[in-house]
């Protein structure tokens, strides 16, 4: 079921006199999806881009995949302009909708894809009802706002809940991590299930983009492989399937 681990740059953490080009050497250095954190001054406390910003970044950045977080009071309201600018992934948060179904459904009518956040201080349980309509879910691991904050461990419970339960109903939808993703916190990110890294701060505040992106990829990656079950355990997997399709056959 879990997928290839993908980094996300979040380009909150980028010189923005530059955003194009820092944006581009992320990319370069092995992202594949481009996060931009959208702040409202209400919802969370600071304000960052609109639209326009994201558009201008869309005709310099054709193809690679805008996963736009929405931390704003009324995303339903800005839904369509994200879309209209060119983003893939829209992203609202639950303590910020009250009609949640329906702003899931507003984002896949305007053709994106569309995601759920949860803050550190709320239960993956609230996402029981809408975990079948979305196509990714983010899980906060610092309170959002603000980059370079600390990684909060105990998003990697809800991350490993969040795994099984996508495993027990047959679910599809992919798990997204996003604050304090650095060298030191990758692995455990990795092993616990989340597949899409945001990374802000470990990429863009010091140092080569394009290596810093390139780091967090291998540790990430290298992370990935170690947690893989052994060549034996999936033989015993795969025989296991196979017996009970048997036995299945038998019936009909
Ligand atoms: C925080 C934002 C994040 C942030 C990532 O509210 O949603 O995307 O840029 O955090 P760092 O800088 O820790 O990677
Ligand atoms: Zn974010």
């Amino acid at each position: 079921m879990a997928s290839v681990v993908e980094l996300a740059p979040s380009i909150l953490s980028a010189n923005f006199a530059q955003l194009g080009a820092e944006a581009k050497a992320a990319l370069e250095g092995g992202g594949t999806v481009l996060h931009l954190d959208v702040m409202d001054g209400h919802f969370v406390p600071n304000l960052t881009i609109g639209p326009p910003v994201v558009a201008s970044l869309r005709k310099t950045i054709p193809e690679v995949t805008f996963d736009c977080h929405l931390m704003i009071e009324n995303p339903d309201e800005f839904i369509p302009a994200f879309a209209e600018a060119g983003v893939n992934w829209i992203s609202v948060h639950q303590e910020a909708c009250v009609h949640l179904d329906r702003t899931l459904h507003l984002i896949s009518s305007h053709g994106c894809k569309p995601g759920v956040v949860i803050n550190p201080a709320t239960p993956v349980r609230a996402l029981d009802e809408v975990l079948e309509i979305v196509h990714h879910v983010l899980i906060m691991s610092v309170n959002p706002g603000f980059g370079a904050q600390h990684f909060i461990p105990n998003s990697l419970k809800k991350v490993e809940e969040l795994a099984r339960i996508r495993n027990a109903r047959g679910l599809e939808f992919r798990i997204e991590i996003d604050g304090g993703v650095a060298l030191d916190t990758i692995g455990d990110i990795v092993r616990a299930g989340a597949e899409i890294l945001v990374a802000g701060n470990a990429v863009f505040s010091h140092g080569d983009i394009r290596e810093n992106a390139q780091a967090l990829l291998r540790a990430a990656r290298s992370a990935a492989a170690a947690s893989k079950p052994a060549p034996r355990m999936i033989r015993t997997a795969a025989a296991l399937r196979n017996s009970k399709t048997d036995r299945q056959r038998r019936r009909t």
